[in-house]
Parts: structure tokens; sequence; C-alpha cells
């Protein structure tokens, strides 16, 4: 009988310390281990052959082509994984509403240093509707800190493009930062419209390298496809100056706070000026898309550039929420002959909100 006793008891303590060590282990490598990730490898140079197979597409089937920006989801691990169900639930309810073509995404996806189950999710989610997706990095993508996050700024790489249906591309290691790619819209064997993904870089600003990166491909692909340079858009996460010039220019023509689900409350905060906009200006970029504001989701024309705050998405941050507007939902960019119509898809506060 004692001998039965003590089998029971071992058996129990067996289980036990498995159970301890196993979710130890799962919590030491999901909430301190930091993933360190691939080194990126590929250098550019300005002298590089161009080669358009390099470049992953996406082909405009029907008469239009629909882009559905998430912006901003950023939950963190240690606070908000509560929020996670009502997040997906609301990304799903706007993919089956915009049924969009590509989903682009304009930075922090995740928010803090503790960013691996969340990042992990949110790609499990992305891949399970078999849409392609495009992100590019944000200020809090690889940590508060820059790069050091559980999962830092190679390892975040690694999960983005070993994922199916990402476009992401770390591209190369020697203009800035990482994360820097271009997504070509086909029509046939043309191309129909660019997209320049671009990092905003935890730095703050668009180095000089990344511009001539993006000349270079607006060259080629212009060559490629004969006559003139293809109509393009950037998406990146921090904006430029020339949002805050957009916003003077508004407000001083009368335009008001909140006018036509257009919400402004503007402070100035973003990449610092470089000659970015002149330079996207000359290579026909129509569109630039960024995130980081959360409190504001205009877009204005700016010297022929249309310049547009993407709404964000997923579980509204309390410093910007008031009882006027729930500003959370997402942005559509609908493409049609060579026009593209940008709307706010707002979202209901009672069903996609935890307080
Ligand atoms: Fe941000």
């Amino acid at each position: 009988m004692k001998n039965s006793i003590k089998t029971v008891l071992s058996v129990f303590a067996f289980i036990l310390a498995f159970f301890v060590v196993f979710i130890g282990a799962s919590a030491y490598f999901c909430l301190l281990y930091r993933h360190k990730g691939t080194k990126a490898s590929y250098r550019w140079s300005a002298s590089d052959e161009f080669d358009i197979s390099k470049i992953a597409t996406v082909q405009k089937t029907g008469d239009t082509f629909t882009i559905l920006n998430l912006a901003d989801v950023q939950p963190c691990d240690l606070e908000d994984l509560k929020k996670l169900g009502v997040i997906h639930d609301e990304i799903t309810y706007l993919i089956e509403t915009v049924k969009p073509d590509l989903i682009t995404l304009t930075g922090d996806q995740t928010w803090s240093n503790e960013n691996l189950i969340s990042l992990k999710c949110l790609i499990g989610w992305l891949e399970s509707y078999k849409i392609p997706y495009a992100p590019v990095f944000g200020n809090h993508d690889y940590g508060n800190d820059g790069d050091s996050a559980v999962a830092g700024l190679d390892y975040c790489c690694d999960l983005y493009e070993r994922a199916k249906y990402c476009l992401f591309d770390r591209g190369p290691n020697n203009i800035g930062t990482l994360g820097n790619y271009v997504v070509n819209v086909m029509e046939g064997d043309k191309v129909y419209t660019t997209l320049y993904m671009i990092d905003s870089g935890y730095a703050e600003y668009i180095s000089d390298e990344q511009i001539e990166w993006m000349k270079w491909n607006a060259e080629g692909i212009r060559k490629f496809n004969g006559g003139e340079y293809v109509q393009a858009k950037c998406f990146m996460h921090l904006p430029i100056p020339e949002f805050n010039r957009a916003y003077y220019e508004y407000r001083l023509s009368g335009g008001r706070n909140f006018d036509n689900g257009v919400y402004v409350t503007f402070s100035l905060y973003g990449s610092e000026q470089n000659g970015f906009f002149d330079a996207a200006k000359a290579i026909n970029v129509k569109d630039i898309v960024c995130g980081h504001q959360h409190g504001n989701n205009f877009t204005l024309d700016y010297q022929g550039v249309r310049l547009t705050f993407a709404l964000k998405t997923g579980e509204l941050n309390s410093y910007y929420e008031d009882d006027e507007v729930y500003l959370n939902g997402a942005t559509t960019l609908t493409l049609s002959g060579g026009d593209t119509t940008v709307k706010s898809v707002f979202v209901d506060r009672e069903r996609f909100h935890i307080n």
C-alpha cells in the first residue's frame, strides 16, 4: 500500500515538475529571451544592374484594385494579451467588409520589448486570410529601445520573410535601416502601380541612401515598362514634415477639425526633412500613407501628392480617445484606371473595444 502511494506521489511530482519546467521555459522564450535572427547580407549600390524579377508582385485582375491598410495595431505581450481576441475580430471584420486585393501595414504592428506573442498572432491571422500583405516597421516594432525586443529587428525580418503570404523583404543592409522593399501591382505583364515600402526608421529619418535606392528602383521599373515613371505610392510609419504643411494649408483654407470623417489633432512629430518628398514627386509618387499618430486620419492633397494619415486599427490607445469620435478601423485605397480613392473605414466602438 505504501509503495503504491509512493508511486502515485512520484508520478504526480513528475507531472508537476514537467509542467513547471514547460511553463517556465515557454515564459522565458516568449517574454525574456532575445531572439536575434539572421543578419542581412545584401548590400545595394547605385551601380547594380536592376532586375525586376527580384521585386514582389501582385496581379490586378479586375477593374479595380483595393488596398486595405492596417495601422498601429500595437499590442504588448505583457499588458495587452486580453486585447488580442478583439483585435483579431476587428481585422477579420475589416477584411470581410473590404475584401482587399492587398493588405498593407504602416508600422507599429506591436509595441514594447515584449512583442513576440503578439507578432506571431498577427502573422498567423494574416496568413489565414490567404491575401498578400506587406508590412513596414514603425518605431515600436522591435522594441522601445530600438533593437532590444524579444523579437529583435533581424528576427522580425525572419518571421515576416518566412510567412507564405507576406511580401516583406528586409532589403539592403546599407541604406539606413532594414525593411525597405518594393511591390509591383501588375496589370498583365506591365507594372500598373509601384508601392515603395519605406522604413522611416527607429532613428526617425529617411536616409539619402534610401532615397537613392528608391529612385534607382523607379528608373529600373520605368525602363521595364517603357515611357514615363509608373504611378507610385509610398507606405511608411512616421509622417514627413509635408504632412504638417498640408494640415496648416487645410486649416487656413477654412477646413475644420472634423469634416466629412476627416479628423485632425495634429502634433508635429515625424521624420526629419531630407528631400524625400521632392524625390518622391519626381518619380511620380501620388500617395504617401503614414501611421504613427492615432489621432489623425486626414487625407489631403499637397503639391499634387495625396498625404494620408492611416486610421489606427485595433483597440484604441486611450490618449486620443474622446467622446466625439472613435478613431479606429482601417484605410482603403481603391485604384481604378489612373485614379485612387482613399477612405477611412470606421469600426463600432462597442463591438471592438475593451475598457
Ligand atoms: Fe509609432
